[in-house]
């Protein structure tokens, strides 16, 4: 079967083995065909540019396996770096954005968990690994990014499940900024694997030309060899090599969502320019704050995104929904999950006039079941800073949500307006409210027509 892996063994006699690998290989060899994930908001009325999965990449993955085997163009994944640590969401309340001391203790504000019991790390990488490789199409492509605490071993892997010699290329990501060590040299690079399913590949060098430094000679003249041959400089610079120098997104920067670990567009750019043409079909199953994701859409790819947190899930949707040019997507559920009651009371109200109609908040209040901790309601000053982000669209038909509006509170404008515009047509018999509180909970009222 073209999607198991190659031959399950390392050149010149090495193994790579750990407790838990063989049950990772039953389970992969064993699969049922998954359950068809759950499609539960669209939004746009055109072909999507792009999907987002909900719920574990496992199951998700396994899901399109079934239906989409060997079509993936490029695959980038990011996952935990095995830290140890868990990551907490940076919260940014209301108009002015302040920023709470809020206790780590406080599991509402987790992003996402990165510790590991012994080797459960491998086992889980392992598994999706041989997922990914099942997913690319037989000119794909996988960039694996990880750093010093698991490179050693993931090559390994790679090396394994893709092949040896499958790895095209060991990407050093340097970056400066951040803290400094005292006891050591200070790490400032990740590693990124770029490797390829089949013997060739997209490789388009000419799209991530760097310009020439600027005391370089041979940008100013090319250079003549001895044997009297020209070599002129290209016009878009020279090529990269493996060394990226590409700073991190710093606290000022205007790209940043405020997700812990989110990675700087320059580098997702460099690789989807790299790799991947118009028109092909992108994902990233570890996607976080979406940084592929909104490349891809600005670069004309096709997407899907996986991740299982909540707040990824928050963050997703207004980095693709709060663009100059909104993207249209859906969103779908891999498990059948209830949604938790929303921890707000909203009141909304919808005005009609001549045939046209608009929808109000009118009245936002906290009402748990989680109290808002101290410091976090102290910088509440008006009911609206409660909400982050709004949405209004059709009661859901056969568990699909269609949003027809979205506003929500973004690093440049943290105006949240509490009134849609207004609306001169609509399908259905009523209006369906969805308000983003700012810990990304949901919380959903509807509204009869008259
Ligand atoms: C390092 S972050 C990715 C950051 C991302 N590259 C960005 O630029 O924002 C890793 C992400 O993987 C997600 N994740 C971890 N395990 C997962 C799993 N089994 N299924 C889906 N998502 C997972 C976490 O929720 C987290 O958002």
């Amino acid at each position: 079967m073209s999607q198991q892996p190659k031959e399950q063994s390392l050149p010149n006699g090495l193994s790579l083995s750990w407790s838990g690998k063989e049950g990772v290989l039953r389970a992969f060899a064993e699969r049922t065909p998954a359950g068809k994930p759950a499609l539960v908001e669209r939004y746009g009325f055109k072909e999507p540019d792009g999907r987002l999965f909900w719920g574990d990449n496992l199951a998700v993955m396994d899901a399109l396996l079934a239906q989409e085997a060997e079509s993936f163009d490029l695959i980038y994944i990011d996952p935990p770096f095995a830290t140890g640590d868990d990551f907490s969401v940076k919260l940014s309340v209301g108009e002015k954005g302040k920023r709470p001391k809020h206790p780590a203790s406080w599991s509402d504000v987790q992003a996402y968990h990165d510790k590991w019991e012994g080797a459960s790390f491998w086992s889980m990488m392992y598994a999706r690994l041989l997922r990914v490789h099942g997913l690319l199409s037989p000119t794909g492509t996988l960039f694996l990014h990880c750093d010093h605490r698991t490179d050693w071993v993931l090559r390994g892997m790679l090396e394994e499940i893709f092949g040896a010699g499958q790895v095209i290329n060991q990407i050093v990501w340097h970056y400066t900024g951040g803290g400094r060590s005292k006891r050591r040299i200070s790490r400032k690079y990740d590693t990124i694997f770029w490797v390829a399913k089949g013997p060739s590949w997209t490789f388009h060098l000419d799209e991530i030309r760097v310009p020439y430094k600027a005391s370089s000679g041979f940008a100013k003249g090319g250079i003549t060899s001895a044997a009297g041959k020209k070599y002129m400089p290209h016009p878009d610079g020279t090529p990269v090599d493996d060394v990226w120098d590409i700073p991190i997104v710093n606290p000022m920067s205007r790209e940043r969502w405020d997700y812990p670990t989110q990675k700087p567009e320059r580098l997702l750019e460099r690789i989807l320019r790299l790799a991947s043409s118009p028109g092909d079909k992108v994902a990233d199953f570890f996607c976080g704050s979406g940084t592929t994701l909104a490349v891809a859409q600005s670069l004309g790819r096709r997407w899907v995104g996986c991740d299982q947190g909540h707040w990824s899930m928050h963050t997703l949707r207004k980095r693709l929904l709060c663009r100059e040019e909104p993207a249209s997507l859906e969103v779908y559920r891999v498990q059948q999950t209830t949604t938790p009651t929303g921890p707000l009371k909203v009141v909304a109200k919808l005005s009609e006039r001549d045939g046209s109609f608009q929808v109000s908040l009118e009245h936002v209040e906290w009402v748990g079941p989680t109290a808002l901790p101290d410091d976090v309601l102290a910088l509440v000053q008006a009911p609206l800073d409660l909400v982050d982000a709004w949405t209004v669209g059709s009661t859901p038909n056969e568990g699909i949500f269609q949003g027809d509006w979205y506003a929500g509170r973004t690093r440049d404008d943290r105006t949240l307006s509490p009134e849609t515009p207004w609306f001169a047509v609509w399908e259905g018999s009523e209006v369906c409210v969805r308000v983003y509180d700012l810990l990304g909970g949901c919380t959903e009222v509807v509204l009869p027509l008259k």
